[in-house]
């Protein structure tokens, strides 16, 4: 797998996952148009990813084929405290074959080992089976629940946040970098 940012010649696959209804489901946003898609990616080719509170979207490619697969979303929420938030969404033709995975520890090892992170957290709906599934195999831990965060269309819903620590990262994965 690839991690890099994002390039204009990506449209078409940031649409196939943003523009998705199905993946939008629980991340309150409406499906992407393709403009809204060239707007994200213009702007994401101009912020500076050292700046406070800016979300880098990197793209998740297949090494021999080179199409992208997902992204994956970086968020410098507090600079001086040293934590990220971090965000993924996929192309459901590829999910179900660990490579979301693959991509969300390749993103976790850049916030640790190159950006000094010493905290990432994830955001989750808890109905978002799929998503916390993905957040406890990667090693994170659910630090919260919180009951009736959000008021939907058909009512309430509920929030997990997960967590994983800059010691946390290094007991697990140390030997494999
Ligand atoms: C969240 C999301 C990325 C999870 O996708 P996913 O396919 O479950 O995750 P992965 O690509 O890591 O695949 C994991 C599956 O592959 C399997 N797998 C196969 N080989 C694997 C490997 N080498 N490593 C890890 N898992 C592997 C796992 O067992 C798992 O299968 P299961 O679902 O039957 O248990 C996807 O559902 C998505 O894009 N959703 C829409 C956007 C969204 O909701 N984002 C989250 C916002 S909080």
């Amino acid at each position: 797998m690839l991690i890099r940012r994002l390039i204009q010649s990506d449209r078409d696959a940031l649409f196939a996952i943003y523009g998705d209804a199905e993946n939008a489901r629980y991340n309150f946003y409406r499906p992407w148009t393709i403009e809204q898609v060239e707007s994200h990616i213009d702007a994401q080719s101009q912020i500076d990813v050292d700046s406070p509170g800016i979300a880098v979207m990197l793209a998740a490619l297949l090494q021999n084929s080179d199409e992208l697969v997902g992204c994956v979303q970086l968020t410098n929420v507090s600079p001086d405290d040293r934590q990220s938030e971090i965000g993924y969404s996929f192309n459901r033709s590829y999910t179900g074959k660990g490579l979301a995975t693959e991509a969300v520890v390749g993103v976790l090892g850049y916030a640790f080992n190159c950006l000094g992170e010493h905290r990432v957290c994830a955001g989750v709906d808890t109905r978002n089976e799929r998503s916390w599934r993905l957040l406890e195999r990667v090693g994170m831990r659910r630090e919260a629940h919180f009951i009736d965060a959000n008021l939907e269309s058909d009512g309430w819903s509920d929030d997990y946040v997960y967590a994983m620590l800059d010691y946390e990262w290094n007991r697990k994965y140390a030997s494999t970098i």
